[in-house]
């Protein structure tokens, strides 16, 4: 039987009607005017689905991207009305007859490849561009059961950090593995067992650093936010303050910071670079790659088009990397590194489903100081009370 349930929307109306507001002006857009509670009927539970009640939620860029229409107007592209949320921690109310792998009671994790193509990489992300995919910032939703993975909870992970994670930790850890096969295609590890491996701002590139470092690698955070910087410097991963460097506004402040790498790594300078901005923060990722260096991206926050010498690149053997998200075996594999290796670094404030616009538009504002979960229910299930 279905059943109709509170959900975020966003419309492509509302989209029109905040940028009209601020005059086109993107940096000024309020993003919790354009995310709007809505009703939502879910499907009937057919034979492989998973009718699953959400308990927790991360906010996710890919909603500023939708909410702003920066890289395309994702919300139009969907006919108008878009169910966003494509990071969530639930518990199975009920499934399909045909489902084996999960019962009543569990709680599960989502990932969101929406389409793998033959080699498992997404061709679309689910609750984004996959067509008729509805997402989870919402109080239950229907699922393919292809679509949920166990959650780890006797990972030694809070409930907020599991629900940190179903996304940024999939996307760093394909990131990392690609990386770094990529540099020992290069420099096999008994040429040069140890790397500097250096990450910008970010809770994809805080997870990618902790893998990096879990493997005996030096990792360094390049970002502005002293709280994360700290949070890292606790797992031995040493902190750049990018506002010393202005964040990279002109070519002396890449320049000082060149020469801080090159100190900081007794010139040795960083074999792999984690870029999820792009915009100024390219150049400098480049400006410090070592010889037969990486620099990988899965993010384009603050510019989708990047420039660099060609030449230069190749003289130096460099190779610049585009990742999207995990295979659905590698977002498996990620969450066995759950508490392990991945220990996120969660904001202070716990939204309430309520507050979700105003935690994305946080989000987009930068002034958080982790990544920003959002407690969907109060009433949490036995099996989870006791990691709150
Ligand atoms: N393709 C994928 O599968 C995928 C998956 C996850 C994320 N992404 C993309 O990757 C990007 C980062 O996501 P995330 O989840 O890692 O980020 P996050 O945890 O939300 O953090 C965003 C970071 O952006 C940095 N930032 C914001 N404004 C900046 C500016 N003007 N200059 C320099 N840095 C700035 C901040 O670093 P500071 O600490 O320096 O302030 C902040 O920590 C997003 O664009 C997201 O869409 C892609």
């Amino acid at each position: 039987m279905s059943r109709t349930v509170r959900a975020y929307a966003i419309t492509a109306e509302a989209v029109a009607r905040e940028r009209e507001r601020v005059g086109g002006d993107l940096e000024n857009m309020d993003i919790s005017r354009v995310i709007e509670l809505d009703k939502l009927d879910l499907p009937d539970v057919g034979p492989n689905a998973v009718h699953m009640r959400i308990l927790a939620a991360s906010a996710e860029h890919n909603i500023a991207h939708a909410a702003t229409a920066d890289t395309v107007n994702i919300a139009e592209a969907r006919g108008g009305r878009m169910f966003p949320g494509n990071s969530a921690l639930g518990e199975v109310l009920e499934v399909g007859p045909a489902v084996t792998d999960f019962k009543a009671g569990d709680i599960v994790i989502t990932h969101c490849n929406g389409d793998p193509d033959e080699f498992g990489f997404p061709k679309r992300i689910w609750a984004y561009d996959q067509p008729e995919s509805i997402g989870w910032y919402g109080e239950e939703s229907v699922v393919g059961d292809w679509q949920l993975i166990s959650a780890p909870l006797d990972c030694g992970l809070n409930l907020w950090e599991i629900a940190a994670l179903p996304l940024r930790a999939p996307t760093a850890y394909h990131m990392w593995r690609r990386a770094l096969g990529i540099y020992r295609l290069k420099v096999p590890v008994e040429r040069q067992a140890v790397l500097n491996v250096m990450g910008f701002g970010g809770g994809v590139s805080e997870l990618f650093l902790q893998l990096a470092k879990s493997e005996g690698h030096n990792a360094f955070f390049c970002s502005g936010s002293p709280e994360r910087r700290e949070a890292l410097e606790k797992f031995g991963i040493v902190g750049i303050d990018q506002k010393r460097f202005n964040r990279f506004a002109g070519n002396d402040d890449v320049k000082a910071f060149r020469k801080h790498v090159s100190q900081l790594t007794n010139g040795a300078d960083m074999h792999i670079v984690c870029d999820m901005l792009r915009g100024p923060v390219f150049p400098a990722g480049l400006a410090v790659a070592a010889r037969e260096g990486v620099n990988t991206s899965a993010g384009w926050q603050l510019s989708q088009v990047v420039e660099y010498n060609s030449t230069l690149m190749s003289v130096k053997q460099v190779t610049l990397d585009h990742t999207h998200y995990e295979t659905i075996y590698g977002c498996h594999a990620a969450t066995e590194l759950y508490g392990k290796v991945f220990r996120p670094t969660v904001h202070k404030e716990i939204y309430s489903f309520e507050d979700l616009p105003r935690a994305f538009h946080e989000m987009y504002q930068n002034t958080q100081t982790g990544i920003p979960i959002i407690r969907i229910t109060d009433d949490m299930p036995d099996s989870v009370k006791g990691l709150i």
